[in-house]
């Protein structure tokens, strides 16, 4: 006789696995005696789904191409030009690094237009309000509650006709259909699952704040990439004046695009023009420093790389780099061996990208390797000449996208050399405009350009 299915579910507390029988050890993450039962409510839309016909997409309603402006013209730049109704969006970052005051100041903005709510669970009501108070916002309509508990936070939705959420933060958040506390995977997905859904149902937009933690990692967060539409981090250091935000997802707009904001004693303001502010404009010429002109999503950029490469006195020389993935500079330290003649065998290699960036297009090998060649060889570059360009592995240059726009930036800019791959075929006006094009093939040119000089 079949085996009458038993509709109990268990749920791991560390990762979220979920299963149908009680086990010791959860399956999937190897912890044990993680797994609890999971209370009603969750799992149970197996059953609950209604069966709909398929619809023609033509004849769907959509509410065009609407979108809640926060005013904050980087953070709109980022989204890909406002937030989307009915969107979910995640903003990620270290603390400290600004989430709530960026999450606050959008949503203060927005509340003039639109019935918004923020949620925290971190922060007390007074703080928050002390907070607004500062960031000047004290006149706008935003309310807020403090609160961590799924169940409460939705059925205030049904209260007032809540257009934008922000949830301060995700990891705060607990559901009571899981009984691990706040800020395990399991909690962060279940709660993030039933706030999406939420979202597509009501039309809601949310902002789900993530922290990342110090290392780096992004356990929970990263969880959450493939549920939501949109995903921000922000980067840089807390240190530093200077945040950027990052779309590394966006299912309305593009990736990769950056904003850039300034940390002021009234919150976080968009910096319009932020091509030179990562350039340190030293006067004196130095070995080792290359400019990049970057073009992150629809904005050029200049960018300062610095290399120091030294005489090591260890069996394993050093590889060191900030902003720049490591295992693209020991491709680059293999490709300037092979193919320039260039051994850095014996040496220690720093590489850093100033101002606390991170770049993340291969655009910038060529400027790294500048920057190495430069700080090897002794010989300092012009302070006026930028780069841009990808290495192949057997030792060529590759073209860019979206050459012209580094062209007319590093104009813009005041640089009067450009380094290139010869295969981007800079059209002749960037030329004219008083700019030099060295048009490269291979990085053994680009080593005899730059140590000969
Ligand atoms: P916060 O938004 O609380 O960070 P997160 O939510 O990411 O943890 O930002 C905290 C930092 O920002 C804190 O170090 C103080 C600074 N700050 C300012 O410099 N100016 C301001 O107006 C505000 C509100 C914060
Ligand atoms: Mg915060």
């Amino acid at each position: 006789m079949a085996k009458t299915r038993v509709e109990a579910l268990y749920i791991c507390n560390n990762c979220g696995a979920k299963s149908y029988k009680w086990v010791g050890q959860c399956g999937t993450c190897g912890t044990w005696n993680s797994l609890g039962l999971a209370g009603p409510g969750v799992g149970d839309n197996r059953q609950s789904s209604i069966n709909q016909p398929p619809q023609k997409l033509s004849d769907v309603p959509t509410s065009g191409n609407q979108r809640y402006q926060t005013g904050l013209t980087e953070l709109d730049r980022v989204l890909g030009g406002g937030i989307v109704p009915g969107s979910v969006v995640l903003l990620g970052g270290e603390p400290g690094i600004g989430k709530s005051t960026l999450a606050l100041q959008a949503l203060g903005m927005l509340s003039a237009s639109y019935e918004t709510l923020y949620i925290s669970a971190e922060e007390s009501l007074e703080q928050l309000a002390l907070r607004y108070q500062r960031l000047g916002l004290g006149h706008q309509e935003l309310h807020a509650l403090c609160d961590g508990h799924l169940e409460n936070i939705l059925g205030e939705l049904d209260n007032k006709d809540y257009r934008v959420l922000v949830v301060d933060s995700v990891q705060t958040l607990s559901a009571r259909t899981l009984d691990s506390g706040p800020g395990s995977v399991g909690q962060v997905r279940e709660c993030a699952e039933r706030l999406v859904s939420e979202a597509k149902k009501r039309g809601i937009a949310f902002i789900l704040i993530g922290h990342v933690t110090k290392e780096g990692a992004l356990a929970g967060p990263k969880t959450l990439e493939h549920l939501v539409d949109t995903v921000l981090y922000f980067e840089g250091d807390a240190t530093s004046r200077y945040r950027l935000v990052r779309a590394w997802k966006n299912r309305f707009g593009s990736v990769n695009e950056v904003g850039v904001f300034a940390m002021t004693t009234s919150g976080l303001m968009p910096v319009k023009n932020p091509s030179a502010i990562f350039l340190s404009g030293a006067k004196i010429l130095s070995p080792g420093t290359a400019v990049f002109a970057s073009q992150d999503g629809s904005r050029p950029m200049l960018i300062e790389v610095q290399a120091l490469v030294d005489q090591s006195s260890l069996g394993n020389p050093r590889r060191l780099s900030v902003g720049y993935e490591g295992h693209r500079l020991n491709m680059l330290l293999a490709i300037l061996h092979r193919h320039a003649g260039v051994n850095l065998l014996d040496q220690d290699v720093f590489v850093n990208i100033a101002g606390g960036l991170r770049v993340v297009e291969t655009a910038a090998d060529l400027a790294v390797a500048a920057a190495l060649i430069s700080s090897f060889s002794n010989s300092p570059i012009d302070r006026k000449t930028a780069f841009f360009g990808e290495m192949g592995l057997s030792g060529e240059v590759r073209p860019v996208p979206r050459g012209e726009e580094r062209a007319a930036e590093s104009v813009k800019l005041g640089f009067n050399h450009l380094i290139a791959p010869s295969a981007n075929k800079l059209r002749p006006q960037s030329r004219a405009e008083g700019l030099t094009v060295s048009a490269l093939q291979t990085v053994a040119e680009l080593y005899t350009l730059i140590s000969e000089s």
